[in-house]
């Protein structure tokens, strides 16, 4: 056993106190979790994603459970980067919280446009971009689906900003270490992995769709396995900090995640199930090391055994 155990983990230039931060979408801006959760207890926040104009994302219904998950199609819906900077980052950035910012845009220009409007925002440590949106002008496939496209967005978005920028990537790639390494050539500072599973649920009853916009995104302990795998690989491909996201329900789930390479992790659906599963984590992952007797989470960070 040892005494104290050192859960800190650098991201390039960035300390965060532990190696758990929430997932974007699932978290607000942090006020909406604030009778459960101090933020500044948090590694970093990671706001949920914004755009250049307010969105008022997809009709209802817009969430549907499913085995061991939720299919959501949120339809991005946000407040819009100007109202992000004045209502909503204030009040964390007051609390001490280390926020990164998850932003979201239709073109390489939105996308830039963004990160100039928020490099000059104050409280803000990291930008990370969510390349799974569809880009519009390539018929709708995904920022972040080929290494070219995501490369072209990471260096708009790194030369419009001082901050550190870190690349979140979409979970169907042909090559996830490909799109990885094209991003971080392109300046990430660090990646996270994965986004949502494009998903759907029929009722046969009425013999339509779940969700009203038909097709939606899958997270939970359903795409845990998937997005180790992903993280794993990518680790293993890049020298920038790896931030493991999917399934991550406890502190188990976050100790295979790191045990795979990453980091730090990003905890998303299990915040629905328990509003304070975020902190259940921290803890649980320092009396894992303790009982370990290991003094800091360095000495647990990729150390995966061959079978
Ligand atoms: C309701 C909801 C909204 C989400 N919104 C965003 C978003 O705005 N930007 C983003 O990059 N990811 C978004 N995500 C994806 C999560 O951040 C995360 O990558 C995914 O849910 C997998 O993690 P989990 O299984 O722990 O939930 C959203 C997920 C959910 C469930």
């Amino acid at each position: 056993m040892v005494d104290q155990v050192d859960l800190r983990v650098s991201l390039g230039d960035i300390k965060l106190k532990n190696p758990v931060m929430s997932a974007s979408g699932t978290f607000g801006y942090g006020q909406e979790y604030e009778n459960f959760v101090d933020p500044a207890a948090l590694g970093a926040v990671v706001t949920k994603g914004v755009s250049l104009n307010p969105r008022p994302g997809n009709p209802p219904p817009r969430i549907v459970e499913t085995p061991a998950g939720m299919i959501n199609a949120i339809g991005l819906e946000n407040v819009g980067v100007e109202s992000f900077i004045r209502d909503k980052l204030p009040w964390l950035a007051e609390r001490g919280a280390l926020v990164v910012a998850n932003i979201l845009g239709e073109s390489v220009e939105e996308y830039e446009a963004l990160a100039r409007r928020l490099d000059q925002a104050p409280g803000l440590a990291m930008i990370e971009v969510n390349v799974s949106c569809p880009n519009v002008a390539a018929g709708g496939l995904a920022f972040g689906a080929d290494p070219a496209t995501a490369a072209r967005v990471t260096s708009a978005v790194v030369r419009a900003t001082r901050l550190p920028v870190m690349v979140k990537l979409p979970p169907l790639v042909s090559d996830v270490t490909a799109v990885a390494r094209a991003a971080v050539d392109a300046g990430a500072r660090a990646i996270s992995l994965i986004n949502t599973i494009p998903a759907m649920a029929l009722d046969i009853e009425t013999r339509r769709p779940r969700l009203a916009n038909t097709i939606g995104g899958l997270s939970g302990p359903a795409i845990k396995p998937v997005a180790l795998r992903l993280v794993w690989q990518t680790a293993r491909a890049v020298s920038v900090p790896v931030i493991g996201i999917g399934g991550i329900m406890n502190a188990v789930d976050a100790l295979e995640f790191m045990l795979a390479g990453a980091s730090a992790v990003q905890v998303g659906t299990a915040s629905f199930v328990n509003p304070r599963a975020v902190l259940d984590i921290i803890a649980g992952i320092e009396t894992f090391l303790r009982r370990q007797g290991l003094a800091d989470l360095k000495s647990w960070i990729g150390r995966l055994e061959t079978l």
